[in-house]
């Protein structure tokens, strides 16, 4: 048998590509495209619906077919209230929203006969099943569990975005809040091969169905080095008096050589574009909120003095957790905020997945013991 040469590449994959998509890219000079449209225009000018067709389908939608994906859409936000039932009794237990989250997707898959369809027509419907119900469990999962409410039926009358937040609060969200909250959606759709959706890949690859991929997804975002930074960020933020106080902080974490939450990447070195809107938005903030302006020059001084000491940017959830904590969205909510809109990547990198697959199966360099003997002589077999 001809010898196997193996790769050996950099531990995290770094810098290793492992696998073509064309769904999105990232690069170091600080570029990100969605199916060959550059961020900053689709934040300023798309909506959520129109951007998750385009990432799902690989061409914006005309006319009919938004509407037609709008309309599939509000037909799937409603879930069973059985679940709701379920989740009454995780009250008060050891849960995060983002966990509900993954209950409440596993449920939904007992509700689905066509759960395990791998053909596209199908996953494409079962995309728009998760990303619509989806926004349906996290808002009521959220009230139920850790707010003790009553859960709040969608309504087909709003937008995806607007949806979600009328759930959440009870009320019509205003136009600036929803807005804003939809360009967030935008911004966190996709992002390559992330840790979360190279997870869901990998889960796809071994042609389990979507809702176990997207799962394992969901899995993944909720580590603090990756999705989990937005709500770390905030919560680090809001500890923080000033400015003066912001170099003493990042002075002292940097001595310890612990992580600055929000700030580093694994791709970008010298900037995350999508920060460059979510600062634009944040700006629009200080117009109708000129209550955070002390935040702003913090976050201001952490980018300053993080660039003066290590050359390292800030990354999408430095801004984006104030920008939620500004609509008065409380923070362990903002991971699964995330979530809400990157469950739209996640389904379109399974679909490319599973459409031309091979298994993720890598080898390990072992590096453990060889050649050791097993001191107990049982001989099971031969007592058979
Ligand atoms: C997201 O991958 C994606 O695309 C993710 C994401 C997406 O849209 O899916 O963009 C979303 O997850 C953004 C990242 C959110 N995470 C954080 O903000 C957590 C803090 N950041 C770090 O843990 C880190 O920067 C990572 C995890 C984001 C990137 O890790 P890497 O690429 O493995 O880099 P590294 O940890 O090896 O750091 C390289 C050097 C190290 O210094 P040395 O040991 O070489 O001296 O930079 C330092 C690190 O100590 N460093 C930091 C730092 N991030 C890197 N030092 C202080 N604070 C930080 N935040």
């Amino acid at each position: 048998m001809e010898r196997i040469e193996y790769v050996r590449v950099p531990k995290g994959l770094e810098n290793v590509i492992v696998d073509k998509s064309s769904i999105s890219v990232s690069d170091p000079e600080g570029e990100l495209i969605y199916r060959g449209y550059e961020i900053g225009d689709l934040a300023e000018n798309s909506f959520f619906e129109e951007t998750a067709y385009l990432i799902l389908k690989g061409k914006l939608p005309n006319e009919d077919e938004l509407g037609d994906f709008i309309s599939k859409l509000k037909r799937e936000r409603d879930v069973p209230d059985e679940i709701f039932e379920i989740f009454i009794k995780l009250k008060g237990k050891y849960l995060t929203p983002i966990d509900v989250q993954r209950i409440g997707l596993e449920l939904l898959m007992a509700y689905d006969e066509k759960w395990y369809s791998q053909s596209y027509d199908d996953l494409i419907l079962r995309a728009i099943k998760i990303i619509s119900k989806l926004a349906t469990i996290t808002a009521n999962g959220y009230r139920i569990i850790f707010k003790n409410k009553e859960p709040i039926k969608p309504r087909y009358d709003l937008g995806h975005s607007e949806n979600f937040l009328y759930m959440l609060k009870g009320e019509v969200p205003d136009n600036f809040s929803s807005r804003i909250f939809d360009i967030t959606m935008i911004l966190y759709m996709d992002h390559d091969f992330n840790a979360s959706t190279f997870t869901t890949r990998c889960v796809g690859s071994t042609l389990s169905d979507i809702y176990s991929a997207i799962s394992a997804g969901l899995g993944a975002l909720k580590g603090p080095l990756h999705g989990g930074a937005n709500e770390k960020a905030t919560e680090m933020l809001l500890k923080i008096k000033d400015e003066n106080d912001a170099e003493r902080y990042i002075m002292e974490t940097l001595a310890k050589k612990e992580k600055v939450m929000g700030f580093g990447h694994r791709v970008y070195k010298k900037l995350d574009p999508r920060t460059a809107v979510a600062k634009k938005i944040f700006a629009k903030i200080l117009e109708k909120k000129p209550q955070y302006l002390n935040m702003y020059k913090i976050m201001l001084k952490f980018e300053e003095v993080m660039w003066r000491e290590r050359k390292i940017p800030a990354n999408v959830d430095f801004w984006i957790g104030p920008i939620y904590y500004t609509l008065d969205l409380d923070i362990p909510l903002y991971t699964p905020l995330f979530a809400l809109s990157r469950v739209v990547g996640w389904a379109a990198h399974y679909i490319e997945q599973v459409q031309e697959n091979k298994i993720i199966r890598p080898k390990a360099d072992y590096v453990g013991p060889r050649g050791l003997n097993f001191p107990y002589k049982r001989n099971w077999l031969s007592k058979l």
